[in-house]
């Protein structure tokens, strides 16, 4: 039988007008699509996801199921609007509580830098929800960046937002800003680019350093990258907080720390 208890098994994602179903079989995901479609009125089509998020754009391979072919919709969270082609961009819903933690930590007119920004839900959430001065945004996917730069004037933000296309680790020193907060939600590579978020950042300034890390290692891995890091930069971190922010497999989770350059 399929259940479609969300939380429970996490069997399906909504995006805007849109279902993405994990299922076994194209024909089970029609069964689930039909269940999905009256439940939720508003969703227009249906999509089975064909493995993870793969490659240096971490895009998932997606199969049409049922109703319209359609790849583009909008997604609400948080208050904004999100425009993305669900088959050329990253974006997942399930990090809007994450975002929203995030964001919520922003209480003065800082300025914010967001490593690998994809579609914009951190750029366009930080702008629109916090007092923040400016939010520069960084993305090598050409899509997600002109779906950034939409979103940013879907939501009337452009004015606060910065973006710019291309290798984070090329095009942050050439910046040539320092920032008070640095998000870096790629949770597979993040560590990689640790070296670049502590030469952009300011004394005092916080960052949020995705990992994925097995239940076991968890808070001490994904520490000890971020200190080994700032050991290498010669600078002093004190830890914030670390929290578990989405499931990856059974026993193994997304993680974010959150630190502070003393
Ligand atoms: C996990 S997604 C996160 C996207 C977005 N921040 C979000 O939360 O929806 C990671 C993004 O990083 C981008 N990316 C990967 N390597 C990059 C690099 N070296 N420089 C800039 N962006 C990169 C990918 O194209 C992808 O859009």
């Amino acid at each position: 039988m399929i259940s479609l208890a969300r939380d429970s098994i996490r069997a399906f994602d909504i995006i805007g007008d849109t279902a993405l179903v994990e299922a076994a079989t194209i024909s089970e995901a029609r069964k689930m699509a039909k269940k999905i479609m009256l439940q939720h009125k508003h969703i227009k089509s249906a999509w089975l996801k064909v493995g993870g998020h793969t490659g240096k754009l971490r895009i998932q391979k997606l199969k049409w199921v049922s109703g319209e072919k359609r790849t583009t919709t909008t997604h609400k969270e948080n208050g904004i609007l999100l425009k993305l082609d669900i088959t050329k961009t990253y974006f997942s819903p399930r990090q809007a509580t994450e975002r929203k933690r995030v964001y919520g930590q922003v209480k003065k007119p800082e300025i914010i830098l967001v490593m690998f920004s994809g579609i914009g839900p951190f750029t366009v959430s930080m702008a629109k929800n916090t007092p923040a001065a400016a939010v520069y945004g960084v993305e090598l996917n050409k899509s997600a960046h002109k779906f950034a730069a939409e979103n940013a004037k879907l939501n009337k933000v452009e004015g606060k937002i910065k973006l710019f296309c291309g290798d984070v680790r090329k095009i942050v020193p050439q910046l040539k800003q320092k920032f008070d907060r640095i998000i870096m939600p790629l949770p597979k590579e993040a560590e990689s680019f640790l070296d670049v978020a502590f030469a952009a950042a300011k004394k005092g300034a916080v960052i949020h350093f995705y990992d994925f890390e097995k239940e076991e290692d968890i808070p001490s891995a994904a520490v000890a990258k971020a200190a080994a890091a700032s050991t290498a930069a010669k600078k002093k971190i004190r830890i914030l907080d670390v929290v578990k922010c989405g499931q990856l497999a059974p026993r193994a989770y997304r993680v974010c720390v959150d630190f502070k350059i003393v």
